[in-house]
Order: C-alpha cells, then structure tokens, then sequence
C-alpha cells in the first residue's frame, strides 16, 4: 500500500497529482490544502471517488505547526510512515507572478512581494519536508519530489530575457536548491530527493483567478518567444504533465539523487 503526500492538493498540477494517484486503489493519498470548505475541485474528486483512499487535511505552508499536524494525522492512518512526499505547493497570485523587479509601485510593496514568495515557495517547502521527515524515514521509498520550474533556473531566464515574474522566479531557484540540499543532506539515508520541472502547464480550468489584459499580453509576448529557444515547451493539460511528473516518481532511484529533472529541450543553436 505506498503512500503519497502532495501538498498543495486543492487545484492545478496538485489536484491532477492526486486524482491520478488515486486511481489505483494500492495507493494511500493525502492531499494538503489551505482551506478544505473552499477545496471544491478536490471535494467533488474525493465525492465521486469509490475507493476511499484519499485523505484531505488542512495545513498553510507558511505556518509549520499546521504542517506537523497534518503530519501527525497522516502518522496515525499509516501507522507511523509516508513513502513518497510531492511538495507542489506554489504562491502564484496573478496580480504580483508577473511583475519584474521595477514594477512594483513602491519598495515596500516589493519587500512585501518577495517575502511572502519566500514564505511560501522557500520556507514552505523546507517546512513540509522537515514535518513529514520523521514519516518518510519510516516509508520503504524515501522519496522526496518538489515541483520545481524553469523560471527558476538562469539558463531558461536569460534565453527567454524573463525579466518579470521576479519574486517567483528567484524564490522557485531557492526552492530548487532546497531540494539538492536535501538530497545532500538524506544521501546517507538512502533517500531520492528531486526538483521536478512539470512544463507549462494550463490550469485554467481550476484557477481561482482570471488573467487580465495586462497579464495577457505578457503571457502573449512569453508565448510568442518560446519557439526561439525551445522545441517542446507549449502548453499542455494538467493530465500530459502529472502523468510524466508520475512516471518520473516511480522511475527515479538514489542513483538520481539530487537531479533537477527539467522539463525544456532547448534549441541546439540557442
Ligand atoms: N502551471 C505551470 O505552468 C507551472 C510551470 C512551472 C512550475 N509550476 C509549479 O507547479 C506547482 C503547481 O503549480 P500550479 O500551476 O498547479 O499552481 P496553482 O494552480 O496556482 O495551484 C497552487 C497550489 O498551491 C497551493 N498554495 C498556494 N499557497 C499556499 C500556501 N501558502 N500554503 C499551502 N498551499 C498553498 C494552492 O492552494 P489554495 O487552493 O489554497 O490556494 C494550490 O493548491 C508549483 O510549484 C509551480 O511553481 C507550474
């Protein structure tokens, strides 16, 4: 019966994470969200679900107390162990994901934008991590993946001259390295700690939010020079990413340890 964790399991990639995982009736799966009444997607998936084997608890990845606690709950259904924990959880709000660093109306505000990023994408991972540690160092896989982006890496923003989308970017490069030194740090442990990359990925039908015009027109321009620079990286659905982003879970092995699985192929001549 291996057991998953996928924190951040309300929406998007998350929610595709989880219906896909539960599935298979061999696999426990324990969905985190913020706020379970307001969790409708994941409510209607666990409603038509017949096999019973999803779990929802509540935990903010910014407070670390809500995060042992989900732990403790996740401890007593599986009697003490977690076998694979995907941190998925991202913050994205659209009024500050695509601003670049002198877009902000104020300094304040930019301070503002970039720790609550940090709290979030940074923090939040190293929390959810160190909450379930104690579980996955009992589970047989001793797997860790966190769900990573291109958008954090330096190769991917100089070739597509990403200069907004700054507060989420350079808190998903801190997060991705996060992940390396966990995978430093458990190597002993015979853990497998990856970043995984799941492409770009359209979440439309989940989202809590709709783009506006400004955002659109960004999106349209990021869209636009994608081609230049790489042969695969379109938008695809939240089924095509989660079930690589799966594949990849279950293939990998400590011999992959500390990789940063990308999703971009990137043009030879580029
Ligand atoms: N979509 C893409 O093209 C793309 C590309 C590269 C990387 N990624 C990565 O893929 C992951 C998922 O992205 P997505 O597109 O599916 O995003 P999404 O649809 O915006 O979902 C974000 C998820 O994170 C949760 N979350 C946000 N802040 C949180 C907090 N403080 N505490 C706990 N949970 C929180 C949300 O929960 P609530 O419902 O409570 O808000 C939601 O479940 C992220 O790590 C993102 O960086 C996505």
């Amino acid at each position: 019966m291996p057991s998953y964790a996928v924190i951040g399991g309300s929406r998007g990639i998350g929610l595709e994470l989880v219906r896909q995982l539960a599935m298979s009736a061999d696999n426990t799966v324990f969905a985190t969200v913020r706020n379970k009444s307001s969790s409708t997607y994941l409510n209607e998936l666990v409603a038509k679900s017949t096999l019973s084997n999803i779990h929802v608890l509540e935990a903010e990845v910014t407070d670390h107390r809500t995060l042992k606690a989900a732990a403790a709950a996740v401890a007593k259904v599986t009697n003490g162990s977690l076998d694979v924990l995907i941190h998925n959880a991202a913050r994205m709000e659209l009024a500050n994901a695509y601003r670049g660093l002198t877009d902000y109306e104020d300094d304040d505000k930019l301070d503002t934008e970039f720790l609550d990023s940090f709290k979030v994408n940074v923090l939040g991972a190293i929390h959810a991590v160190n909450a379930f540690l104690p579980l996955l160092r009992k589970g047989s896989a001793k797997k860790i993946a966190v769900i990573g982006s291109e958008g954090g890496t330096p190769e991917f923003v100089w070739k597509l001259r990403l200069s907004n989308m700054a507060a989420y970017g350079t808190t998903k490069a801190a997060e991705n390295l996060v992940a390396v030194k966990y995978a430093a740090l458990l190597e002993p442990e015979g853990f497998t700690v990856v970043g995984i990359c799941p492409g770009f990925v359209d979440t439309s039908s989940t989202a809590v939010e709709k783009p506006d015009d400004t955002i659109m027109s960004i999106l349209g321009g990021l869209v636009a020079r994608l081609p230049a620079i790489s042969t695969n990286f379109t938008l695809i659905s939240t089924e095509a990413s989660v079930t690589r982003i799966l594949s990849l879970v279950d293939s990998i092995s400590t011999k992959d340890n500390g990789s940063f699985i990308e999703y971009v192929e990137y043009k030879k001549d580029d």
